[in-house]
């Protein structure tokens, strides 16, 4: 059975001390509360040992927001899957598309790093969606399709069974502009049907498929009330309790 989850994405933002009191304010919030889906934070790095450290992980999971596409040696400034692991984090997010479009993410390097954070134990949170343009021009499908299966469709169906799949229209992330209820599911559906295409029924029935771009506490509910929206990648309102708890609790 696939879960429900709620993934803040900080981004680069926050410094140490304030993340700390971030993490622990919205563990407090959920102390005591029966809520209906799994709850993760994806932090800066630096972040990643002392939040993990502090605050109770089976109530937050923690997550990187990246790691590197080589599992050591010589490429300064970059941090490893097995370095990201042993802070306590569970998962990383891989393929958001501000790596594709600043950092110059492809999905042959994504491919690398997928390998890598399932070979240390971490789960990815494997990003994918298109831009204005190709949804304009009638080709988001395609790109989806295309985005998961270079990066993705090499793993053999029991290391599949292990990825989150996050889908974030590039043209939604950031912009308070949210993709339309049923955009989402439309795409989720097709999402869905390309994974059982590739790997049968039960492997997609079982992967959780989060929307992302500018989801809040106002369009959760209608989100994820979609049957193949298991979810969501919360950036901006993920930096405040008051704006994410509501998302937490719209399931
Ligand atoms: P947003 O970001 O919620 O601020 O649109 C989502 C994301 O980029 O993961």
């Amino acid at each position: 059975m696939r879960k429900n989850i709620v993934a803040g994405n900080w981004k680069m933002n926050n410094t140490l001390q304030e993340g700390l009191n971030l993490a622990k304010d919205l563990e407090a919030a959920l102390k005591g509360k029966k809520v209906n889906c799994e709850v993760i934070i994806g932090t800066p790095f630096i972040h990643l040992a002392s939040i993990a450290s502090s605050i109770d992980t089976k109530l937050i999971g923690i997550s990187a927001q990246n790691c590197a596409d080589k599992a050591s040696g010589a490429y300064t400034g970059e941090v490893s899957a097995a370095m990201v692991a042993s802070t306590g984090a569970k998962y990383v997010i891989l393929g958001h598309s501000e790596r594709r479009t600043y950092y110059g993410e492809t999905n042959t390097i994504l491919k690398e790093k997928v390998a890598l954070a399932l070979a240390n134990g971490l789960t990815p949170i494997f990003c994918i969606g298109e831009v204005l343009e190709e949804r304009n021009s009638g080709k988001h499908f395609d790109v989806v399709e295309t985005q998961i299966r270079e990066g993705l469709f090499n793993l053999p169906a029991e290391d599949f069974r292990k990825i989150v799949l996050a889908y974030e229209p590039v043209w939604a992330i950031g912009t308070g502009v949210t993709a339309t209820s049923g955009q989402a599911q439309e795409m989720h559906a097709f999402i869905r049907k390309t994974l059982a295409a590739n790997y049968g029924e039960s492997v997609a029935d079982d992967t959780s498929i989060l929307y992302g771009g500018s989801a809040n506490a106002g369009n959760a509910k209608e989100l994820f009330s979609n049957p193949d929206v298991d979810g969501g990648l919360i950036g901006g309102a993920s930096l405040s309790v008051d704006k994410f708890m509501p998302i937490v609790e719209a399931f």
